[in-house]
């Protein structure tokens, strides 16, 4: 059975999945009720004033412990990460931050017995090996990334948590995530966010990886919503915990491109391809995503074309007023 959550604790929160769910969650479950949490970066005023906000390590267990005690947390939902590319860079920071901070949220939250635990996982578990067109849920992971490997990691210990301490806890592997608000940072998907920005700004793009490349993406508002109805699923319903596809739409650079020709015709794309691309050749294409839809019935709401008529008109009004 599913214990109620009452006082959520955010990590990443500035970050830009975080940045919103945070508010989203505000708005569902009271702005005092849920805590948001960064490591270094500002927070937007919006972020900053709608509720309680702390900057704290999550490789510091004390200080996460703080803000348990201080605000009587019950639910974590851990978002804090150093994705594919920065993973790339510097592999012991990002084994440090996944792994390490990881296993101090899951042991904080076994010690203060916690209704719930969310942390995502990624399409980057998958690679070579994996079949990469419909990729099913429960197929080879041996990923060639940092970060895909602190992630399969991750997904084995939240089982481990949840079959040893009888924790609940969820995740879903989120596919590239699009969105007009906060820019992400550090991932391989990011050409797929940087692109709508430089069409509003400069009508060009020089993308780093090439033209053909093929990978599951999701604009922002599923991404939410999917965060959202997972956390709301009936435990006992669940069969899979934290290792869930998640699909929504699939495409190649070419085609996003010709996307947004239809609206900016004069818009033109180069590509000068780097490290990036061959972590993107190691990911699937698309996933399958039938055991989110069994087991928590998850159905995406946004395709390709909708998306980006809302990005470019979030961007375009924004780039107006002087604010891009
Ligand atoms: N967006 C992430 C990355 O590119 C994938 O989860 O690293």
């Amino acid at each position: 059975m599913a214990k109620e959550i009452k006082n959520i604790l955010v990590t990443g929160a500035v970050g830009q999945i975080g940045s919103e769910l945070t508010l989203a969650l505000r708005e569902k479950y009271g702005n005092d009720n849920v805590v948001a949490t960064g490591r270094k970066t500002e927070p937007s005023p919006v972020l900053r004033d709608s509720g309680p906000f702390y900057f704290i390590n999550v490789c510091s267990r004390e200080s996460v412990e703080e803000i348990v005690k201080k605000h009587d947390i019950d639910t974590i939902v851990h978002m804090a990460a150093i994705l594919s590319g920065d993973g790339e860079k510097n592999p012991a920071l990002a084994w440090d931050v996944n792994m390490n901070g990881m296993m101090n949220i899951l042991d904080i939250a076994r010690d203060h017995k916690m209704a719930q635990v969310l942390i995502p996982s990624s399409i980057a578990v998958f690679g070579p090996g994996t079949p990469l067109e419909n990729t099913p849920n429960d197929t080879v992971l041996k990923p060639t990334t940092m970060y895909g490997v602190s992630k399969v990691c991750g997904e084995l210990l939240c089982d481990y948590y949840v079959n040893k301490y009888g924790l609940d806890i969820r995740g879903l592997r989120y596919p590239g995530i699009i969105s007009a608000e906060t820019l992400p940072g550090g991932g391989t998907t990011d050409y797929a966010v940087a692109i709508y920005y430089e069409a509003i700004k400069n009508k060009k793009y020089n993308c780093f990886v090439k033209a053909d490349t093929r990978l599951p993406m999701m604009y922002m508002p599923d991404c939410i919503k999917a965060t959202m109805d997972l956390m709301e699923a009936p435990f006992d319903n669940l069969k899979h915990h934290s290792d869930f596809n998640v699909g929504s739409m699939s495409f190649d650079v070419t085609t996003l491109a010709n996307e947004i020709k239809k609206h900016i015709p004069e818009f033109e794309v180069s590509y000068d391809p780097d490290f990036r691309q061959a972590i993107a050749d190691s990911w699937p294409s698309s996933v399958d995503d039938s055991a989110a839809r069994e087991e928590w019935g998850w159905a995406p709401s946004w395709d390709i074309e909708g998306m980006t008529k809302d990005m470019l008109e979030k961007l375009g009004k924004r780039h107006k007023e002087g604010k891009l």
